[in-house]
């Protein structure tokens, strides 16, 4: 199964992502994640990534799509994948169509969480992710056991630099901008699998795998 998870920040995407990948043992390629490791180690595109993540712009095109295609070709990746926040302009959907087209294979669904835009703001503020494993929390809807620790490895729970109220306006904005225009381009290939992400989020994963997997 082939699977390109979109939305908007805060709306879910790679909550849902990391349960369905974990499941049906998908590589779960988030370029978020890679672009804040990247940061982390302090790598040449770390340096390059990060000024425009901590204003909550998009990363250039052509960095990000050098790093998805990289991380298709391996070996990993050749019976399916799931993509969390790739591709984000118009721009990154054909490149990637490229990429794809010389490895001779096709999307099978592309998936678009929305909830309303206080929903996602209100999400994005309590959001916690362990600066150790990556595990995802929030302090209302789902806190770790004990607070401020990690309930898998027991590490610290941090705050993500871009999660501030200005940054979370600017990066809804630049949503709208830049990557809404991806429904009409996958409803127009027919890949587009609208689901409503406003809700328990076991409940949104049971509509997410009857929607890829009842129409497989
Ligand atoms: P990225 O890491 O992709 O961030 P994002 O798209 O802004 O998405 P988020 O991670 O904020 O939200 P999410 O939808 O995954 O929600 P989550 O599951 O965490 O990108 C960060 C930056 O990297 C970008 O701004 C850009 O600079 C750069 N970048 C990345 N990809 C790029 C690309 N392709 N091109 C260029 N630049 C790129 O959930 C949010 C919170 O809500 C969590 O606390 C969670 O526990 C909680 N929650 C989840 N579901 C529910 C629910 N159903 N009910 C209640 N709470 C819930």
């Amino acid at each position: 199964m082939r699977l390109i998870f979109i939305g908007p920040p805060g709306v879910g995407k790679g909550t849902q992502a990391k349960m369905l990948t974990e499941k049906h043992r998908l590589p779960h390629i988030a370029t978020g994640d890679i672009l804040r490791n990247a940061v982390r180690q302090q790598t040449p595109i770390g340096l390059q990534a990060k000024a425009h993540m901590d204003r909550g712009d998009l990363v250039p095109d052509k960095i990000v799509v050098d790093i998805v295609e990289e991380r298709l070709r391996d070996a990993d990746c050749r019976d399916g994948f799931a993509l969390d926040g790739f591709p984000r302009t118009i721009e990154q959907a054909n490149a990637l169509e490229q990429v794809l087209k010389r490895m001779a294979i096709g999307v099978d669904h592309v998936v678009c969480f929305t909830t309303p835009r206080q929903v996602l703001i209100d999400r994005i503020s309590g959001r916690r992710a362990c600066g150790s494993c990556g595990s995802n929390y929030h302090v209302v809807n789902l806190p770790p056991k004990r607070e401020g620790f990690c309930d898998r490895c027991g590490s610290a729970l941090i705050q993500r630099k871009d999660d501030t109220a200005a940054t979370v306006a600017d990066r809804l904005d630049v949503y709208d901008r830049q990557t809404a225009p991806l429904v009409r381009y996958y409803r127009e290939r027919s890949l587009l699998r609208e689901i409503d992400a406003d809700g328990d989020p076991r409940e949104i994963f049971r509509k997410l795998e009857e929607t890829v997997w009842r129409r497989s």
